[in-house]
């Protein structure tokens, strides 16, 4: 299992979605508790710069938080409408609700479980709400959102030109992706030319592996506690090649730059 977690960008693509649908329904099964509400790699500052200020009960999950932070900081998103495609647990769409006022937030994964979790789970949260949808086919219409946000999530999608130009054609005019996810290097010029394919300019271009390296070193043991305490044995190697803790082959290829990690906000440019 765990191996087929490492090579999952190499599945054949009919195989991807019951992936997913089947991780979110172990973690509704092994998590009760509902602890993990986050599936990213994280977000450290560096060089002595200060990690942000958050609420005692946000302390856990500093490390996620911050991507997700890093990610919006540094768009003004207060009073705007938003759509994230690839919510996961909602934990990032719950923080940057919270944190950021925006007029509304509409967390979207292609996940059933994931979705009726999050609308539960997050019920209590003002302007924020959760749909299932595919992020090749969006669900909303043209002109809808100010800006949308995508989480490692693009990376999993079998037909990532279809997703570039659904969010184009989603955004209002002036709308703004904001987007973070890992890349192996040989990938990235590619990556960009979808961008542009779709009819985005890039704003910003941020290589954030380092800081990514840095969160899964501080966030290890609490990765690791959490999967050795809450899943059977079978399936612990592969919560944790998933997890990135260290010592995995995920951990490795970051550490190594085999697997890169970029930030990027993208303009709907006026064609
Ligand atoms: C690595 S998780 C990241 C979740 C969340 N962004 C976070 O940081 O916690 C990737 C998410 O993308 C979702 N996903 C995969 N393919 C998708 C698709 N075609 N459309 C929408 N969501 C998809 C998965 O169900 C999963 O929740």
């Amino acid at each position: 299992m765990s191996r087929i977690v490492e090579k999952y960008a190499e599945l054949p693509k009919p195989f991807r979605k019951p992936l997913w649908q089947w991780w979110h329904k172990k973690m509704n099964k092994y998590d009760g508790d509902n602890i993990a509400n986050f599936m990213n790699y994280g977000f450290s500052y560096l060089n002595g710069d200060p990690e942000i200020q958050l609420q005692n009960n946000d302390e856990t999950d500093r490390y996620c938080i911050q991507l997700y932070d890093h990610v919006v900081n540094k768009a003004e998103i207060e009073g705007k409408d938003i759509l994230e495609v690839g919510s996961g647990r909602g934990g990032g769409a719950s923080y940057i609700t919270r944190y950021y006022k925006p007029k509304s937030y509409t967390g979207m994964d292609i996940t059933p479980s994931s979705i009726d979790f999050c609308n539960n789970h997050y019920k209590d949260v003002e302007d924020l709400s959760f749909k299932c949808g595919n992020a090749e086919k969006l669900p909303f219409d043209d002109n809808t959102f100010d800006f949308v946000v995508n989480v490692e999530s693009a990376r999993c999608y079998n037909n990532q030109d279809a997703f570039f130009s659904e969010v184009f054609r989603v955004l209002k005019p002036n709308g703004k992706l904001l987007l973070a996810d890992m890349v192996y290097p040989e990938e990235l010029e590619g990556l960009k030319n979808k961008f542009n394919k779709a009819g985005f300019i890039i704003t910003t271009e941020t290589d954030i592996s380092p800081n990514v390296v840095a969160a899964l070193e501080k966030d290890s043991a609490r990765r690791e506690h959490l999967i050795d305490t809450k899943t059977p044995k079978i399936l612990r190697k592969s919560f944790k090649t998933f997890a990135g803790t260290v010592g995995t082959s995920r951990y490795n290829n970051f550490a190594t730059g085999v697997f890169k990690y970029y930030s990027y906000i993208l303009d709907k440019s006026q064609k």
